[in-house]
């Protein structure tokens, strides 16, 4: 199966059914993102933060989740997560990403539509999708720290959408990057009114935490992309801390990145059914 972008893979989810983009940090979190895709026949994000990024050099990450992506039996988008320079897009664009993240988010709105449209316009002679961000999701995702977030207001969400031509909208709705202090609260009638007003697929940020039932309300009310990012490092760190305690002094460097990875696995698997991606991949068949 072909390598898609987000766009394509986003197509379906129809307030059914949603997306799980799930950020990676090395080669053993895109294998075991990309077999759980592969065991639930599901569609699946590889999603690479800005820091990810720069630690393995775009060009290497490109090359692994591209890869990975492309040998793989479901379809398989690559993704740039938070991005905040048109370069490193371009960049992205440039060694395969098939869609990128602009977050102009912390500029005011003129700007942030300005830096969004100028993105989208050289992606779309590359067929890579564009994702940007209105209003600011909170909290702290690798590198980026964002101290207060601020809700997305719909009509401008729409004017956003339109200005831009972007292809994915991330509303900020009120969840947060990170762990969250206190229970989120999420406003979902606010999610619903932006929802009736664009025409594009909607991306939830700062997925870890949120419970069964805010994931379930948030795809009904038109989220279709769901972002897990901390979780994901959770489960790595504490497989890690696990397998490190129970085999002491015999541990070994492959057994351990098995170790990890089924645990990863295991998690990945649980969001695609959650997020009802799982057995969707056929639509692609
Ligand atoms: P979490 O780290 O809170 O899961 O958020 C992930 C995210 O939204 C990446 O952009």
């Amino acid at each position: 199966m072909a390598l898609v972008s987000n766009k394509e893979i986003l197509q379906y989810c129809d307030h059914e059914w949603a997306v799980g983009a799930f950020n990676i940090n090395n080669l053993d979190d895109v294998q075991a993102v990309v077999h759980a895709a592969e065991e639930l026949n599901s569609p699946v994000i590889l999603q690479v933060s800005e820091g990810v990024a720069k630690h393995f050099g775009i060009e290497m990450v490109a090359a692994i989740c591209c890869t990975a992506g492309a040998k793989a039996s479901v379809p398989v988008a690559v993704h740039l997560d938070h991005c905040r320079s048109a370069a490193l897009a371009v960049e992205a664009m440039r060694h395969g990403f098939t869609s990128v993240m602009i977050d102009g988010s912390a500029l005011p709105f003129a700007e942030n539509a300005a830096l969004t449209k100028q993105v989208v316009e050289i992606a779309r002679l590359c067929g890579v999708s564009v994702e940007g961000e209105l209003g600011k999701v909170g909290g702290t995702e690798d590198d980026l720290v964002v101290d207060e977030g601020s809700l997305t207001d719909p009509e401008e969400a729409a004017r956003f959408v339109e200005l831009t031509g972007i292809d994915v909208l991330a509303p900020a709705i009120g969840t947060a990057h990170g762990v969250y202090k206190s229970a989120p609260q999420l406003d979902l009638p606010r999610l619903a009114a932006i929802a009736a007003k664009v025409s594009v697929p909607l991306a939830l940020h700062g997925g870890t935490g949120l419970s069964d039932e805010q994931f379930r309300g948030c795809i009904k009310g038109g989220i279709a992309k769901i972002n897990i990012g901390t979780e994901v490092k959770q489960v790595q760190m504490a497989a890690a801390r696990r397998y490190l305690e129970e085999s002491g002094v015999k541990a070994e460097p492959r057994p351990l990145s098995k170790a990890v990875q089924a645990a990863v696995l295991e998690a990945v698997k649980e969001k695609m059914r959650l997020f009802g991606s799982a057995g969707q991949a056929s639509r692609w068949a």
